[in-house]
């Protein structure tokens, strides 16, 4: 293992003089260190990185990592003993380099009651441990946390802290999750990190940059671990891509749309997106929400002119916009922001509110530098770690709160109240 490290940290600064992330042209203030979870559960090398992700509205996909062969089965039930139904699923793995995965099991087990805590044990023989975790609402209310940007430092253990408190049914996250950046031990540590939480409700993710891991002429295939460490339900929404997809929860329909894959009129994402929002019946789903990586609006020194964040948004905005998107969360930039209505650069009431909220708690810092003045469409920014909560109340209103990691404690420091497109006459087509 270490000289595999060793190798890959000199392989790193061969590399770095290609691309692999993009340039940062601001100070960042000093991250907190990057804790290496251990592998260090004597049954780890059976199961370990457990996480579940939403499978359509009744289903759960059961992904975990075992150091050798094991059987990709789930024994679940609404009773501790969780053996009440059994599933049988895939098995992967993948090669980086010099490293070699482990076993990577995925199970979608279902159909399954909803708002009901559910126990349930790995593999075959069944696993001593047991998991649980609770189904989605099948309708409103229904709680979000929104967390972007997370990495592995004591910073994200602060904003999982307090992601773990807020009793959410669903964790969404706008992309960059391990900060792995190659090295893919950390991919693993990762997913240690995250499992308390992350076993316990569905975390639905969609990519960032550092999930590209992409090394010319060397490896040239991107997102290799994100695709088959983080696979997400692409093929139920008619997606030919874990790199972009949706979902409806409770009366909520979630848009995750891929940054670095093709978004240009003519490419596969435009056209899916395209049918997928011509698709969405409010009456059923009154509510659109969509998450990207790179912010199409920001007024923070970070990241300002990305191809990702000024062509997406050339080519996708009039489509969110015709569709009355609600609400568009971003990440990339660390930091909060959070938008008016905005719609071509402008405020307008028929737009959706962007909201950039990539401030879980990386090892890079904070984006402290603003553009100045404010721009008028800007509401409120500020460079903290933290995370935020959308709480669908009804067809009509949500709020959204955003909660400042403030010396380790949660502090609300921006509230809004959110009302749906669908309750707006003046915007309806
Ligand atoms: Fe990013």
């Amino acid at each position: 293992m270490l000289v595999q490290r060793m190798c890959m940290l000199g392989f790193l600064l061969i590399v770095g003089i290609f691309e692999i992330d993009v340039v940062y042209g601001y100070n960042r203030p000093p991250p907190r260190q990057t804790p290496i979870i251990p592998n260090s559960d004597q049954n780890s090398h059976l199961l370990q990185q457990v996480h579940i992700s939403a499978v359509g509205q009744n289903k759960m996909r059961i992904s975990w990592i075992t150091d050798i062969p094991t059987s990709a089965k789930v024994w679940y039930g609404p009773s501790p003993s969780a053996n009440a139904s059994s599933a049988t699923g895939t098995t992967s793995s993948y090669r980086f380099l010099l490293y070699n995965s482990g076993q990577i099991h995925d199970v979608v087990i279902g159909p399954l009651n909803p708002n009901t805590l559910y126990y349930y044990r790995l593999g075959d023989p069944p696993s001593s441990q047991t998991y649980n975790f609770k189904t989605l609402p099948s309708q409103l209310p229904i709680k979000f946390a929104v967390v972007g940007d997370l990495g592995q430092t004591d910073w994200t253990r602060s904003t999982l802290e307090h992601v773990a408190k807020s009793n959410y049914d669903m964790l969404i996250l706008p992309g960059d999750l391990s900060y792995a950046d190659l090295v893919q031990d950390l991919w693993d540590s990762f997913g240690r990190l995250v499992e308390p939480l992350a076993s316990q409700r569905p975390w639905m993710v969609t990519q960032g940059n550092h999930e590209v891991e992409k090394i010319p002429l060397i490896h040239r295939t991107p997102f290799t671990a994100y695709n088959a460490r983080w696979r997400m339900p692409f093929e139920e929404s008619g997606s030919s891509s874990n790199l972009y997809y949706s979902f409806d929860v409770a009366a909520v329909h979630v848009i995750m749309l891929g940054s670095y894959t093709q978004f240009d009129s003519s490419s596969p994402q435009y056209n899916w997106l395209k049918t997928d929002l011509q698709k969405v019946n409010r009456a059923n789903t009154p509510w659109i929400v969509v998450l990207i990586h790179a912010p199409w609006y920001s007024s923070n020194t970070a990241h300002q002119g990305e191809f990702e964040s000024v062509e997406m948004k050339a080519s996708m905005e009039d489509l969110l916009y015709q569709a009355r998107v609600d609400v568009v969360f971003a990440g990339h930039v660390h930091a909060y922001e959070r938008f008016t209505r905005v719609y071509k650069d402008k405020a307008n009431s028929c737009g959706p509110v962007h909201i950039t909220i990539g401030d879980g708690g990386n090892r890079e810092g904070l984006a402290t530098k603003y553009i100045d003045p404010k721009p008028e469409i800007s509401m409120f920014r500020e460079a903290s770690f933290g995370h935020g909560i959308l709480e669908v109340v009804n067809a009509s209103h949500a709020q959204w709160t955003w909660h400042q990691n403030d010396k380790d404690e949660a502090v609300v420091s921006d509230s809004i109240w959110l009302t749906s497109f669908s309750s707006n006459p003046s915007c309806n087509q």
